[in-house]
């Protein structure tokens, strides 16, 4: 009776921690079989579902998305630089990989004071400037998902339609499915 315990009391506490989380986590589906996990891989994803504190993935991030070329192709864009500024004006640039992710971890910016302000910068005069604040939701993904509509501002693109020249690199170790 007591092995019983023993063994069944570690099962219960891991399931209790977050249903929730773990149902987002699933709706976001497996990964790539040729894709490793690391910085390439979930591109467009909520990153911060997996990778904030809660989430116990490591690296511990405190902002994080993906940057598109226009709202109606999902091409990444590398190299574009994502400013982003604290309500006491601390900021951190971070630039897009060749999967358009980017990230900042809790190592590079222990304590973030939100509200949050962003802005972009791309490649060829691309970019933007975002009037509402971050309040609570580092994962970029969490409001800029599927294209643009009356319930979302879309990705996060970097041109208009039609402007852009940008094509995927067929190198990069990561690829939108
Ligand atoms: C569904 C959960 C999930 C999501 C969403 C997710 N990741 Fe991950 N990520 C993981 C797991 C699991 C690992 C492997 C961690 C380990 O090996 O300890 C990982 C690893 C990583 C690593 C570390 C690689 C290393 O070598 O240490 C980076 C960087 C990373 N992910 C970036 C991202 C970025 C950027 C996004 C969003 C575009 C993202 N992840 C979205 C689950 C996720
Ligand atoms: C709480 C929801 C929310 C989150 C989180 C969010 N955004 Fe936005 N974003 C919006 C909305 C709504 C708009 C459209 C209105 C505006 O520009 O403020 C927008 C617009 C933008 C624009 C376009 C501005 C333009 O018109 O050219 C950029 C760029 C942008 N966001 C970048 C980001 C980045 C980078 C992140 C993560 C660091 C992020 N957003 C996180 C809601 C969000």
């Amino acid at each position: 009776m007591k092995r019983h315990i023993a063994i069944l009391l570690p099962l219960v506490l891991l399931s209790c921690r977050s249903p929730v989380r773990s149902e987002e986590r699933d709706e976001l589906g497996p990964e790539l079989p040729d894709v490793e996990r690391g910085e390439f891989h979930r591109p467009g994803q909520p990153c911060l579902r997996c990778h904030d504190s809660q989430g116990g993935t490591e690296p511990e991030m405190v902002v994080a998305g993906t940057i598109f070329a226009t709202p109606d192709d999902k091409i990444p864009v590398a190299n574009a630089t994502v400013i982003v500024v604290d309500k006491l004006d601390e900021f951190r640039n971070v630039t897009t990989n060749c999967v358009g992710n980017f990230y900042i971890t809790r190592d590079e910016w222990e304590n973030p004071a939100f509200p949050l302000r962003t802005s972009i910068t791309c490649p060829d005069g691309g970019g933007g400037v975002m009037d509402t604040l971050i309040h609570r939701d580092g994962a970029c993904a969490g409001c800029h998902d599927g294209f643009p509509s009356v319930d979302s501002p879309g990705w996060i693109y970097c041109y208009d339609s039609g402007m852009s020249t940008v094509t995927p690199d067929p190198s990069c170790p990561g690829r939108v499915p």
